[in-house]
């Protein structure tokens, strides 16, 4: 059964003005060490997809947040919650921590959606609750 549903958009300029004034501390705050490695590389190479990427990424953890109904408090955290690509390309959640725990014992299951287009990026994510074995 669903147990959540979560969306967000992002203002993309709003993170490039983040980035301007906080540094890559703004970034490491948000990214998981995995995340953390694209985003470099990404800017390394073009500067504007880096942005995008932490826009995303962003945008699909706020998502997450709201989709198991806590928002950015504990056991949710910006690190906890990473957003990896499976090899067809489909972003997926992978979790860690105290989060990884909370969400594993009650049996839960996330899908998500990400998309970005000019100056707003945007997320959906459903959380699905695994009926008990009978
Ligand atoms: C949920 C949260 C991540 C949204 O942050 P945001 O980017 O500033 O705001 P957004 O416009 O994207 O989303 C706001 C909507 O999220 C939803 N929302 C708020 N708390 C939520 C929760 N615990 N679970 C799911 N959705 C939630 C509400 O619908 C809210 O809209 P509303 O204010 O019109 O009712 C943020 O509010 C949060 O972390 N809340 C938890 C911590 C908290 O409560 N802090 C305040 C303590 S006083």
């Amino acid at each position: 059964m669903i147990f959540g549903i979560g969306t967000d958009i992002c203002d993309v300029r709003r993170i490039a003005a983040s980035l301007e004034r906080r540094g890559d501390r703004f970034a490491e705050k948000v990214l998981a060490p995995g995340e953390l490695a694209t985003f470099h590389a990404r800017r390394a190479s073009h500067p504007e997809r880096g942005i995008r990427f932490l826009a995303t990424r962003f945008s699909a953890k706020e998502a997450f947040s709201k989709a198991i109904g806590m928002g950015m408090r504990m056991p949710m955290t910006w690190r906890g919650c990473e957003v990896v690509k499976l090899p067809s390309g489909k972003p997926a959640i992978r979790l860690h921590g105290e989060l990884a725990a909370w969400f594993d014992a009650r049996g839960l299951v996330a899908h998500v959606s990400v998309t970005d287009e000019t100056d707003y990026a945007a997320s959906f994510v459903v959380v699905e609750q695994r009926e008990p074995a009978r």
